[in-house]
């Protein structure tokens, strides 16, 4: 399969260099970050999204703190101190985000300690970090797609494939590693409101992959579970608290219950940079709400009236009780979950 990269560094080196999923799918736009404040601005923005990508394009982000002035010392860890903490803040759900630069800001503190050049040493962590999610999306899709017998319709949500991270995904990793095998995939794939990360983001990535993909509109779900068109639901994490409780993309939860109302499995696949042993439950994890507008009027035409309130979460927690089996690139877990 032609992998996608939605981030690497720049050509010169300089830089973080994203594929702008704003863009997509009418548009295959490459831009080059040069400074943390674009670097968060892209985040937020959703240019580059998916909670292992925004953890990689945040350690990545932490390199251009520094410009290469001096190689370590007192002003090199204020810098990055500052840096860390902004792009911590980009988004506050996915937990991938601060696991993510607290490790290069420890990596950092080591460094300095010991008078190396902190910005190369940051350099390879920010690589390593990129390289390691590549191989534990391998791993998950290996784990998940022992979960999809052939001839499998899989329900999807949101986007959860190489777009989102540095490999080939996480949900759709099991989806890309069954076809792999020889395996008949169909996926449906919810349009997932308000930004449609399913639409235009994973039917664009199916459809370059030759796999049989069908989008709804994320109303549809249930009633496509009860004319029997679904095998399992597979979906991705942005943070998965201790007992197994899972935060993802909005609209996740109430897929859930679906699928428990009408007996079908519905399995949640993440790497280990998802799991959040120090989050207890779901009810302490911090859900990001986002613009009005993005509800009002998220592609140009108003599709609600300018001045109305709008609750926009964009995730929600689905209980561990409705969860399956949880995928990681360690494995499948079963309940009862304890990470
Ligand atoms: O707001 P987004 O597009 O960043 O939300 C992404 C999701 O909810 C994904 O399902 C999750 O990050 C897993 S991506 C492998």
């Amino acid at each position: 399969m032609d992998v996608i990269q939605p981030i690497a560094w720049s050509r010169d080196g300089t830089g973080v260099r994203v594929l702008d999923q704003r863009e997509l799918p009418a548009r295959e736009v490459y831009r080059d970050l040069h400074t943390v404040d674009e670097v968060c601005d892209a985040i937020r923005a959703l240019a580059v999204r998916g909670a292992p990508a925004i953890g990689i394009a945040g350690a990545m982000g932490m390199t251009l703190a520094l410009d290469g002035a001096e190689r370590c010392g007192e002003e090199v860890m204020i810098r990055l101190g500052e840096a860390h903490a902004q792009i911590r803040s980009a988004r506050p759900t996915a937990v991938n985000l601060a696991w993510a630069v607290d490790r290069m800001l420890d990596v950092a503190r080591g460094a300095n300690s010991r008078g190396e050049d902190v910005i190369e040493v940051l350099r390879g962590e920010a690589t390593r970090i990129l390289e390691e999610d590549r191989a534990m999306c391998r791993k998950i899709g290996e784990h998940g797609a022992s979960l999809i017998p052939d001839g499998s319709r899989v329900l999807t949500h949101c986007n959860t494939g190489a777009l989102a991270t540095g490999g080939i995904g996480t949900a759709l990793a099991a989806v890309y590693v069954a076809v792999e095998q020889g395996k008949h995939i169909e996926v449906f794939a919810d349009e997932t409101r308000p930004l449609l990360q399913g639409s235009r983001l994973s039917a664009w990535e199916l459809e370059r992959a030759g796999i049989p993909a069908t989008v709804l509109v994320d109303g549809a779900a249930a009633s496509l579970m009860a004319a029997n068109k679904v095998d399992l639901c597979m979906v991705g994490a942005d943070r998965i608290a201790a007992n197994g409780d899972t935060a993802n993309k909005i609209g996740t939860y109430g897929l859930a219950i679906a699928a428990k109302h009408h007996g079908i499995p519905f399995y949640v696949a993440a790497p280990t940079s998802t799991f959040d042993a120090a989050t207890k439950t779901g009810a302490e994890i911090h859900i990001e709400q986002r613009s009005a507008d993005e509800v009002r009027c998220g592609f140009g035409a108003l599709t609600a009236p300018a001045t109305v309130d709008v609750y926009n979460p964009a995730f929600d927690v689905t209980p561990a009780s409705l969860i399956t089996a949880i995928v990681s690139d360690r494995g499948v877990h079963r309940p009862p979950f304890a990470f």
